[in-house]
């Protein structure tokens, strides 16, 4: 009989199987438990001799039942180890990872490629004072141009600046000539629909040089490598323009790039994008700042619309939606 148990004990594949032999051997009612009741019918002199061999046969079953438990242990810790292994180097598709907006690519395109070239990355305030906003870039009080930029204006004669060329004024004010630099920041106006925001990022540029001439000709060939660099192989036009703060001002346009000047939706069929204003600065916002024997040229871009431009985004107001429906597009 003991070889049968241990026999039954050796097939067995679960800890369940295994409970089930135990209580089958020596349970209550199991079948090495029922020898030891059939114990009382022998005769006294033989139940110590009995007694010895069932007792050491339990003892062996007992042995065999814990030895098994361990090992059957150890083989369910394997298992579920295995099932839990972790492939590290498996991709995992339904992770998202997160992504640049287009604007924050296009402003560091933009910045890096003037950085490049030497331009020093100037910062201001976003809540502006009229004098730096306008007056000292030539925008007297009541002057007419100051409808082209609807303001928002804040307590104590503060507004939130319509422009970074403020950040020009305060550059000159705090540094002598020559000039090298660039103002990217958020500007705010008054508008909203398909084309315009009330907020709004823009890159401005200034070069201002002492007792030399700087020409249209440096702004014009400093813009088209500009162009060219942002836009590939595009043609580029210069614009007669007003601007108060530049004279002469012009505005620049690129051929289309979606219909190849063809003639389309986004061109509004002139087969030309307006991309950013510039001109030679005005005499007068050199004088606002003290500086003399000056000349130089500034310019002045939306990152947005180049964002949009490089990215075919049809609706500006969508890069402000943080959709991530359309900001995954971009990783
Ligand atoms: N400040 C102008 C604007 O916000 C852009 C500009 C800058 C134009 C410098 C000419 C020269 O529209």
């Amino acid at each position: 009989m003991i070889k049968n148990w241990l026999e039954n004990i050796k097939k067995v594949k679960s800890i369940k199987k295994l409970e089930e032999t135990r209580i089958a051997i020596i349970g209550k009612n199991g079948e090495l438990t029922k020898e030891f009741s059939k114990m009382k019918l022998l005769p006294n002199e033989e139940k110590k001799d009995v007694a010895k061999i069932l007792n050491e046969q339990k003892q062996t079953i007992n042995d065999a039942i814990s030895k098994k438990y361990e090992l059957l242990k150890m083989l369910e810790t394997e298992r579920v180890l295995k099932k839990q292994k972790i492939d590290i180097g498996r991709y995992n598709t339904t992770a998202t990872t997160a992504s640049l907006h287009p604007v924050t690519t296009t402003m560091d395109k933009i910045t890096t490629y003037f950085a490049n070239l030497n331009f020093k990355i100037e910062m201001g305030p976003v809540v502006e004072d009229e004098f730096h906003n306008f007056e000292a870039l030539n925008l007297p009080k009541h002057h007419p141009a100051r409808d082209m930029q609807d303001t928002f204006y804040c307590e104590d004669e503060k507004l939130l600046r319509t422009h970074t060329s403020p950040v020009q004024i305060r550059t000159m004010m705090t540094q002598k000539p020559p000039i090298r630099m660039i103002a990217p920041g958020q500007v705010f106006r008054r508008d909203f629909d398909i084309t315009h925001t009330p907020m709004f990022t823009q890159v401005e540029g200034l070069v201002v040089q002492q007792d030399e001439i700087v020409s249209f000709a440096n702004l014009k060939f400093t813009m088209e490598k500009f162009l060219k660099y942002m836009f590939g192989d595009v043609k580029i036009r210069f614009r007669p323009s007003f601007f108060p703060f530049t004279e002469p001002s012009a505005e620049v346009d690129i051929s289309c790039i979606f219909c190849k000047s063809k003639g389309c939706q986004v061109c509004s069929r002139t087969g030309w994008l307006e991309v950013l204003g510039c001109g030679i600065v005005d005499q007068n916002v050199f004088k606002a700042v003290g500086y003399k024997d000056c000349s130089g040229y500034a310019f002045g871009l939306g990152v947005e619309r180049f964002a949009m431009l490089l990215h075919e985004i049809s609706d500006l107001r969508s890069l402000f939606e943080s959709d991530i429906r359309l900001l995954g597009q971009f990783r």
